[in-house]
């Protein structure tokens, strides 16, 4: 990808984390996927006051690209930062959602962050070395 894509897709994770609703713990994230053929889905996270339903922005842009037909991902930025502030850290990847990206990608699928500033971007293989897939259940 080039860097002017990294940074569309940046942008477009940007505004979906206006659509956070994180009451409990005022951190916003968003999240934009892109699939192999262009297509984006977008997420941004989503609380419970019984926090464990919590689904994170990843997750969000995963499962609607998904229910909507897709199987084949290129890579998905992530924002995240203080509710009402802009961002100014890089906010990476729960474990859980590290899982459900290995669910749908391969190890090729690349993982962008940005701090308002700087890009940085790992492979999932990096990010999720040696890990449990379809391919052990073999
Ligand atoms: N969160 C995400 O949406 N994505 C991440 O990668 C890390 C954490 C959310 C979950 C929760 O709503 C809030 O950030 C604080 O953990």
């Amino acid at each position: 990808m080039t860097v002017k894509e990294k940074q569309d897709l940046i942008e477009k994770a940007i505004l979906a984390r206006e659509k956070s609703y994180s009451p409990y713990s005022n951190f916003s994230v968003g999240a934009a996927l892109v699939t192999n053929d262009g297509k984006i889905f977008t997420g941004a996270n989503i609380e419970s006051s019984s926090h464990t339903p919590t689904v994170c922005a990843e997750r969000v842009a995963f499962f609607t690209a998904v229910h909507s037909g897709e199987k084949k991902f290129k890579a998905i930025a992530i924002v995240g930062g203080k509710s009402g502030l802009p961002i100014s850290d890089f906010c990476s990847p729960c474990g859980v959602c590290r899982q459900v990206m290995a669910e749908f990608a391969d190890g090729d699928f690349l993982i962008i962050m940005s701090n308002g500033k700087d890009i940085k971007d790992y492979k999932l293989s990096e990010l999720l070395p040696h890990s449990f897939g379809k391919d052990s259940l073999k």
